[in-house]
C-alpha cells in the first residue's frame, strides 16, 4: 500500500514536470512558485526549447538549484520558441528575439537588483539563445539566417553579474571549447562535434569571456548539438535532465559561491570541468528511479519532436 502511494506521488510529480516541457501550461506548483520578478540573491533566467511551455525542460534543474540556494527563483526569457515546423524563417526570427529579450531582461533585472547573482539556463533552441545572449549570436541556421546580436561585455553590468550559465543540447555550438562538459559517462562525447551550425569566431571570442562560469552539455548522438555523431538519436537530445540534473546543479551551486567577475581561476576551471566519475554515476542512479516514470511521457513527446 505504502509503495503504491509512493508510486503515484512520484508519477504525479513526473507528469507535472513533463507537462512543463510540453506545449501546454506548466502545472508544477512547486516550480511555478519559484517564478519571481523581485530582487533575489540568486536569480535564474531560463530559455525554453522549441514549442515547450514555460519554463520548459530546465524546470527540474531550477527546482534542484533553488532547493539548495537561499533566496532563489527564476524568470522566463520571453520569446516565441518557434520550431522549424512553424515556417522557413521562424526558427531564426524566434532565436533572434530570444537573444535580444534575454539581454534586455538581464539588463533590466541587474539595474533594478544590483546585488543579485544571475544564473542563465537554456535547452535546445533556448541553449542557443543563452549562448547568443552571452557571447553574441546570429548567422545561418537550418534554412534561415538569424539576425546578429552583440556579446555582453563580462566587465560591465549585466555581464559582470552573471555567476553561472549552463546550456544543454544547444543548436548553434562549436566543438571542443573550454566550457564544454566532457565525457565522464556513456553519453557526453558531443565535445568533438559541432551543432546544427558552428558559432562564428567573433561569437566564440565573446563567449570565451565566460569560460570559467559556463558549461555546455552535449551528448554523443544528439542530432541537434552533435551533428554527425552517428548513430544520431533524438533520445540523446531529450535525456539531459535525466542524466545531468544533479551534476549540473552541484556545479551551479559551487560556481555561484565564487566572487563575481573575471578572475584568475579561468584556467584551473577549464582543466577540471568534469565532475568526479563516482559522483556522476551516483547521481545518475538516484535520478534513474525517479525518471523511470517520466520516460513514458518523454517517449510520447519524442514522437512529435520538432526542433
Ligand atoms: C510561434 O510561437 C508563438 C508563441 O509560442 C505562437 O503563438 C505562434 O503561433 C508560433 N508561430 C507559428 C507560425 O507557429
Ligand atoms: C566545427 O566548425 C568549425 C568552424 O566552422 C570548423 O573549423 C571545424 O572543423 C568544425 N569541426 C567539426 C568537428 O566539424
Amino acid at each position: 500500500m505504502k509503495a503504491t502511494t509512493a508510486f503515484f506521488i512520484i508519477l504525479e510529480a513526473a507528469l507535472a514536470l513533463a507537462q512543463c516541457e510540453a506545449p501546454v501550461p506548466c502545472t508544477d506548483a512547486t516550480l511555478l512558485a519559484l517564478e519571481e520578478s523581485d530582487c533575489q540573491k540568486h536569480h535564474i533566467f531560463v530559455a525554453r526549447g522549441s514549442d515547450s511551455g514555460y519554463p520548459g525542460h530546465n524546470g527540474v534543474l531550477i527546482r534542484t538549484i533553488c532547493e539548495r540556494l537561499k533566496d532563489c527563483g527564476y524568470e522566463n526569457i520571453v520569446y516565441p520558441a518557434n520550431s522549424t515546423a512553424a515556417g522557413p524563417d521562424m526558427w531564426c526570427k524566434s532565436a533572434a528575439i530570444g537573444a535580444r529579450h534575454a539581454q534586455e531582461q538581464l539588463t533590466s533585472y541587474s539595474t533594478r537588483c544590483p546585488d543579485s547573482k544571475l544564473i542563465v539556463l537554456g535547452f535546445s533552441q533556448g541553449g542557443s539563445v543563452a549562448l547568443d545572449a552571452l557571447g553574441g549570436g546570429g548567422g545561418t541556421v537550418f534554412q534561415c539566417v538569424q539576425e546578429n546580436n552583440p556579446a555582453l561585455d563580462r566587465t560591465k553590468t549585466p555581464g559582470s553579474k552573471i555567476a553561472a550559465a549552463v546550456v544543454f543540447g544547444a543548436v548553434v555550438r562549436t566543438a571542443g571549447q573550454p566550457y564544454t562538459a566532457v565525457g565522464t559517462d556513456r553519453f557526453k562525447g558531443g565535445e568533438d562535434y559541432n551543432g546544427t551550425s558552428p558559432r562564428s569566431d567573433a561569437h566564440l571570442t565573446g563567449l570565451n569571456q565566460y569560460s570559467d562560469i559556463l558549461r555546455d552539455y552535449c551528448n554523443f548522438g544528439d542530432p541537434i548539438c552533435a551533428k554527425g555523431s552517428t548513430p544520431e538519436d533524438v533520445d540523446q537530445h531529450l535525456n539531459y535532465f535525466e542524466l545531468y540534473t544533479e551534476e549540473a546543479a552541484e556545479w551551479v551551486i559551487e560556481t555561484v559561491q565564487r566572487p563575481l567577475g573575471l578572475s584568475s581561476n579561468v584556467k584551473s576551471e577549464a582543466t577540471t570541468s568534469g565532475a568526479p566519475k563516482d559522483t556522476v554515476s551516483r547521481a545518475g542512479k538516484k535520478l534513474e528511479s525517479f525518471y523511470g516514470t517520466v520516460a513514458v511521457a518523454v517517449g510520447i513527446s519524442a514522437l512529435s519532436f520538432c526542433v
